[in-house]
């Protein structure tokens, strides 16, 4: 899509900040608390985009989301006659549509969130697993803690949360990441270890675990300096060996009943696909855990995406595009 006939001076970022403004301004004054949907993509569509509108054409937008709100409800609370958006006279029609992937593009900016770690997940998936799959007051466990995004969520969303890593820069950055105050009580505990031994920690203790480990030696966190740093594996059988001592750490202190959620990605070695998310998931059913959920999660702004794409196009294969946003439970026995 390059331009919106009749909006031809507006971007396609700015249309979408536009509807995502008037959404948050429903979402406060509508009474949107029984609707549970979480916004994944933006997309204008319909006449205004082929190019075919009349002067009173409205411009159709599309909300993809994921959430329990039904579509009917949600096109019934976001086309509110009483508040409907219109961007230079021309009315907006929102359709929305329920869709299983997940995908944000917005890094997320409130609070501390910086996006300069890289390969940090975005704080919205970090947002959506805790509030789908943990309550206020528990305690939550991130052993990969990176720069820090999923303790700035537990602290914001009142989960307690124990965070590691084993590169002492993550722990100091996360910690000044937690400098601001919220309205509870949370607390947050920061750790120096290796996530294949949480022998500090009690078995059935932790109410839900979300983490985002290395994938591969994709981006090496500590440039080989650190031997328990994961990122300095290369061979992927070696990896995966590692990643289900990792497992069986998690199955352990999970209490039973509650979730472990991973995000991996996959990688090409010598032009072919290797599907290291599943092979990683594989291990983390070994180590005793079910499948709930494999959540396709598109990725955005890759700074490897540049080199890719002249790759791709020199040997004519297709980017990846996507992640793996597994959730497991821990099962009663
Ligand atoms: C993908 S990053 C995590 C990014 C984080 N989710 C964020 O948003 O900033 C992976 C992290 O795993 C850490 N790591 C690597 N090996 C580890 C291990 N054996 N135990 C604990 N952490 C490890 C790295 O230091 C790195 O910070």
């Amino acid at each position: 899509m390059d331009t919106v006939q009749g909006l031809e001076d507006y971007k396609l970022k700015e249309i979408q900040n536009i509807a995502l403004s008037h959404i948050d301004f429903l979402r406060e004054n509508f009474h949107f608390e029984d609707l549970d949907f979480f916004i994944q993509n933006i997309r204008p569509f319909g006449s205004r985009i082929s190019g075919f509108s009349k002067k009173n054409s409205d411009l159709d937008i599309k909300i993809e989301y994921t959430g329990n709100a039904r579509e009917d409800d949600l096109f019934n609370a976001l086309n509110d006659k009483k508040a409907k958006l219109k961007i230079e006279n021309i009315k907006v029609d929102f359709y929305p549509e329920k869709i299983e992937a997940w995908a944000f593009p917005r890094r997320g900016n409130w609070a501390t969130h910086v996006s300069d770690w890289r390969g940090n997940w975005s704080p919205e998936v970090a947002r959506n697993l805790i509030l789908r799959y943990s309550k206020e007051g528990e305690v939550l466990l991130d052993s990969m803690i990176g720069g820090g995004t999923t303790a700035i969520e537990a602290k914001i969303l009142n989960r307690n949360i124990i965070y590691s890593d084993v590169n002492q820069e993550a722990l100091d950055r996360t910690k000044k990441s937690l400098g601001f105050k919220v309205e509870n009580k949370s607390w947050q505990r920061g750790f120096k270890w290796d996530s294949r031994n949480l022998s500090k920690l009690e078995d059935n203790s932790i109410d839900l675990v979300l983490t985002h480990p290395p994938y591969v030696d994709i981006i090496k966190y500590s440039e080989g300096k650190l031997v328990d740093d994961l990122s300095n594996i290369h061979d992927i059988e070696a990896f995966c060996d590692e990643m289900e001592k990792v497992a069986k750490e998690f199955f352990r202190v999970l209490k039973p009943g509650k979730f472990c959620a991973i995000l991996m990605g996959d990688t090409r070695r010598n032009k072919m696909y290797q599907p290291l998310a599943y092979r990683v998931m594989d291990r983390f059913l070994k180590a005793g855990l079910l499948l709930k959920e494999d959540i396709i999660k598109r990725q955005f702004n890759c700074k490897a995406t540049g080199f890719w794409v002249t790759k791709s196009k020199e040997s004519n294969f297709l980017l990846i595009m996507h992640e793996h946003l597994f959730v497991f439970v821990k099962m009663l026995k």
